[in-house]
Order: C-alpha cells, then structure tokens, then sequence
C-alpha cells in the first residue's frame, strides 16, 4: 500500500524562546497526493511551525518533543541533510506570505527564476529562458519577456507573487506549502491569487498546504481542513463538513464571527470569551493526561 503523501502523526514541539512553552501539541494530520489542505487557525496557532517543519527549516529555538513527520513514507525529521536538501526546492516547494521580501531586490525576475530551474532541473541556456517564459505564460503574466527583464520593484504586488507561484510550482513538486500567500495584498488581487493557485495545483495535480487564518479562504480552495488553536488540533474534516456541520463550540464561534464566506460583508458575533475559557480547560485537560501516561 502506498503511504499517505504527508502523515504527520502526534508532533509535539515547544519553543526555547518562550521558555519551553508548547507550540504544537500531538498534532496528527494526513494528506493525499493532489489534495488542498487548509491549516487554519488564529496568530499563534502552530501554522507557520507546521509549514516549516515540512520545509525542513524550523528555527533552532523550536525543538520537536515528540512524533513523526512522514512524507511518502520518510520521516523528515530523521532524514540525513543531504537527503532533505534534495527534497526542499523539488519535491516540497513554498509559496511564500510576502511577495516583497520574498525576491532579491538587486536581481533580476529572470535570474531569480532560471536559478531553481538550473539547479533543480539541469536545464541551461535558451531551454532554461524557454521554461521561465513559459512559466510566466502559466501564471498568466501577459508579457512574459519583459517581466523575465525587470527587477521586483518594477513589477506589482500580484505579479512578484504571480512569479513566485511560477517558481513553486516549476521544479514539478509534489507539495506546494503556501504560508499565507495572500495577506499581504489587495482584496481584488487576493481573488485572482487564490483561483490561480487552485488552478495550477488541478493542473498539475499537486497537493498544497495551504496556511490561512480566515475559514472564507479554506471554503473557497480547500478539501480539506485542519483547525488548530494554541497548537492543537481543534477539528479536523471534510471543507463541506468542518463549515456546514462544524462539531466544535469553537469552530461554531468562529463561523459565526465570520466574515461570511457565502454572505461577504456580514461579520456576525466576535467568539465569546467562554469558548476560549473552554479551549484553555481542553488543552490544559489532555497535557496533565499526557504527563500522567
Ligand atoms: N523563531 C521562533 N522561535 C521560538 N518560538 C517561536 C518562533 N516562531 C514562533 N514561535 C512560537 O511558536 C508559536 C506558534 O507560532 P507560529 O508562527 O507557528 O504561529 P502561526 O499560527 O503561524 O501564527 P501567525 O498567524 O501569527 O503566523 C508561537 O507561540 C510563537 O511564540
Ligand atoms: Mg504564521
């Protein structure tokens, strides 16, 4: 049987920094190939830790105290440098939360493209220029030779990003993390941002992690979704399922407080003080298990 292509099974890892404070607590998660996975939750949450654990670039000052972090089978955590060097940049790609620091300044768009397609895919000279013009074409950038020439501060929010989605999605990978990849731009442009994400990943049937704060996001590109607070998981589902039916006082809350993916405008009740009350006794509730086991 072939493995799942993420199984991350009862992480747990706490931050030095915030003196040994927890950031995720047994989280277990799984995602088939082509598969849109939302990691929702609010600041805090453990989204960014997950996402860089997958990347193979979480910060010195966060340990993981416990569990696996699979991906087709390997456990990431475990593997040799050399081997998760191979991966990072081919095999798992990250759209990153700010187009803006995201590329060099100093370099141009065609530089900074031909660089991963060079190094991950060997290609040299016009095919490697043939490849990023075609990838640019892909994204839908409309003049692709003069974007290739051009340096970021010459090109929009929603093209710098558009170039980095060309970048992510070029290496062929099979899982495509995507930080937040739209907070930092125009509402219009955030539209147009998701629906190409979702286009590229159908196209090239590719499984994305895809980190946001705001459940509106996850109903609109999602299969699937996994609700953390305060680095557990709250609820975890089918998109149509966590939405319509959500189980949990705290899902329910944060449906209501909205803004309302099918009625836009109409932000409802903020989440009550009880439920975070609630969420505080649950986490507290399974850590004392945990210690006691
Ligand atoms: N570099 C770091 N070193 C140590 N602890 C960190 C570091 N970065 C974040 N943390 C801690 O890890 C916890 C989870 O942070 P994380 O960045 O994963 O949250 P997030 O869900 O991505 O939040 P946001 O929506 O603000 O991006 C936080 O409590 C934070 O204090
Ligand atoms: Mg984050």
């Amino acid at each position: 049987m072939t493995p799942p292509l993420v199984a991350i099974e009862a992480l747990s890892a706490s931050s030095v920094r915030d003196g040994n404070q927890p950031v995720l607590r047994d989280v277990s998660l799984k995602l088939e190939r082509g598969e849109v996975h939302g990691l929702v939750g609010e600041s805090g949450a453990g989204k960014s830790t997950i996402a860089k654990a997958l990347l193979g670039i979480l910060p010195a000052t966060i340990h993981v105290t416990g569990g696996w972090l699979r991906f087709e089978g390997r456990d990431l955590l475990t593997l040799p440098h050399g081997e998760l060097r191979a991966l990072r940049g081919r095999d798992i790609t990250l759209i990153p939360q700010d187009p803006q620091t995201a590329l060099n300044p100093a370099r141009t768009i065609e530089a900074q493209l031909t660089d991963g397609l060079r190094m991950k895919l060997g290609l040299r000279g016009a095919a490697l220029r043939d490849r990023a013009l075609d990838l640019l074409e892909e994204v839908q950038i409309r003049d692709p030779a003069r974007v290739l020439g051009s340096y970021p501060h010459q090109l929009s929010g929603g093209m710098r990003q558009r170039v980095l989605i060309a970048a992510a999605f070029a290496p062929g990978p099979k899982l495509v993390v995507a930080d937040e990849p739209t907070t930092a731009l125009d509402v219009t442009v955030q539209k147009e941002i998701l629906r190409l994400i979702r286009r590229m990943q159908e196209r090239h049937s590719t499984a994305v992690i895809f980190v946001t704060h705001d459940l509106g996001v996850v109903a609109k590109i999602c299969d699937n979704v996994t609700l953390l607070y305060a680095g557990k998981v709250i609820e975890a589902g089918t998109t149509a399922d966590l939405i319509e039916r959500p189980q949990h006082p705290y899902t329910k809350a944060l449906i209501a407080a909205g803004p309302r993916y099918d009625r836009p405008g109409q932000g409802l009740e903020p989440v009550p003080d009880s439920i975070f009350q609630l969420l505080r006794a649950q986490i507290a509730g399974s850590a004392e298990r945990t210690t006691a086991s």
